[in-house]
């Protein structure tokens, strides 16, 4: 075991609260939805219990209408703004949830990473998986229902937040056509007394994201309302595509478990997915871009969620060839791959969240999708960079592309998860 592989667990240890791991201790100190799926991965490299802990309390946090949220609140942690007392969802909702929670959710990255826990274990991981099948099911059909868009016929998101990709350019389409809430309460700020503020979002942007809070607070976190009459109503390729290829996973687990009984409701969704991905091709940029179902307007650069078509499955050769072109030419901008925007889009900014950093979940769900699809070369580039980034800098929650220096959050959960499930020299050596 290398140094870097002690740090990893040092770090998963240190932000484990219990059951549940915080992203990084101060910054974000409740459990994350996707954080927590990812570092289940991390934690299968020393103990496979204890990642099956980490994702039965994520579970804990799921509404009664399926969604899982984006952050848990078990507590109510002054450093973290906003907290319970800003979503409300305890007093808003009609029937609350068991735990207070955020009204969004986040990428469901959760079925493809227990189908590859179950892949690479054994009998008691499959019956650890059978437990939260059902759990997971309802969440895929919250999605497919309540984020349904009549519009644009695509799965959606309704607030940045809950895309992961939080503060990333696509996002201002949505924001454009969106007003601040007059009535909107004054509030603090916390992120930008932990890390540095030119790293974070501005204060226009704060507050219309929590202009949308307070648009779902009002309507009861009703969130067909939501999805109907939002504020701000996008399609992303990220949701869409880690969608897609969840049910896909999804499919195959239940073939595991012997789920006949829903085998076919899973293929519709997958049938959806499909049908709906050319939504999202942007023949101007060749690349698949996130949307304004407002308007129906495009993105205007590529970003690491449009190069999940590889991930999920989903597009034609001729526009994988575009894809591909975009990120060769990317590849020649860049020291590190993949960054989160376009290098050559007057917005880049190479240290600020999701204007140009790459992120180390997303390198892992790229190259597995590279790979899979035959592009070789490019899943192994986006690898090695991400193992020389964090070999470079330490366990970051994301890096400059083109210095390698670390940015925001440190001792960062999901770094060191990725670490040890993939990037790990070590690792890569055991998967040759
Ligand atoms: C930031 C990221 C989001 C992540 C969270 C916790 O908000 O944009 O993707 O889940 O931090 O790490």
């Amino acid at each position: 075991m290398s140094e870097l592989d002690k740090q990893a667990i040092e770090i998963l240890n240190k932000n484990d609260r219990g059951g549940y791991t915080v992203p990084t201790a101060r910054l974000y100190p409740y459990q994350w939805n996707w954080d927590s799926a990812f570092v289940a991965l991390g934690f299968c490299a020393f103990d496979r219990q204890r990642a099956w802990q980490e994702l039965a309390f994520l579970l804990e946090g799921q509404w009664h209408n399926g969604m899982i949220p984006s952050i848990i609140f078990r507590s109510d942690d002054p450093d973290y703004f906003p907290g319970p007392s800003v979503w409300q969802t305890q007093s808003a909702c009609a029937t609350p949830p068991s735990i207070p929670s955020t009204g969004i959710s986040q990428p469901p990255v959760l079925a493809s990473i227990v189908l590859s826990m179950v892949k690479a274990g054994n009998e008691s991981d499959l019956q650890n998986a059978a437990a939260l099948f059902d759990g997971i099911l309802n969440w895929h059909r919250w999605y497919q229902s309540k984020r349904l868009s009549p519009v644009s016929g695509t799965v959606v998101t309704v607030h940045p937040w809950e895309t992961g990709r939080d503060n990333c350019p696509d996002w201002e389409l949505g924001l454009s056509t969106m007003q601040v809430d007059p009535q909107l309460e004054a509030y603090e700020r916390q992120d930008t007394k932990h890390v540095n503020p030119q790293q974070r979002p501005s204060k226009l942007q704060y507050d219309k994201y929590l202009s949308m809070v307070k648009f779902g607070r009002e309507r009861a976190w009703e969130h067909e309302l939501i999805t109907a009459n939002g504020p701000f109503v996008m399609a992303d390729p990220g949701i869409h595509f880690i969608l897609l290829r969840a049910n896909k996973d999804l499919l195959e687990l239940a073939g595991l478990l012997e789920r006949t009984d829903v085998v076919t409701e899973i293929e519709a969704f997958i049938q959806q997915g499909i049908d709906t991905t050319n939504y999202f091709w942007n023949e101007s940029v060749g690349a698949f871009t996130a949307r304004n179902v407002v308007n129906g307007e495009y993105s205007h650069g590529v970003t690491s969620a449009s190069a999940l078509c590889f991930y999920a499955g989903a597009g034609t050769e001729a526009q994988w060839q575009r894809t591909v072109e975009n990120l060769d030419r990317i590849a020649g901008r860049v020291q590190y791959m993949l960054p989160s925007w376009d290098p050559d889009a007057d917005d880049f900014d190479p240290q600020r969240y999701w204007c140009g950093p790459v992120w180390p979940q997303m390198n892992y769900l790229l190259s597995i999708g590279l790979e899979e699809q035959g592009q070789s070369l490019l899943a192994d580039r986006i690898r090695q960079d991400m193992s020389r980034l964090i070999q470079r800098s330490g366990f970051w929650e994301c890096f400059n592309p083109i210095s390698g220096e670390g940015c925001i959050g440190t001792d960062f959960s999901w770094t060191a998860a990725i670490w040890l499930a993939w990037a790990s020299p070590s690792k890569q050596e055991m998967a040759a």
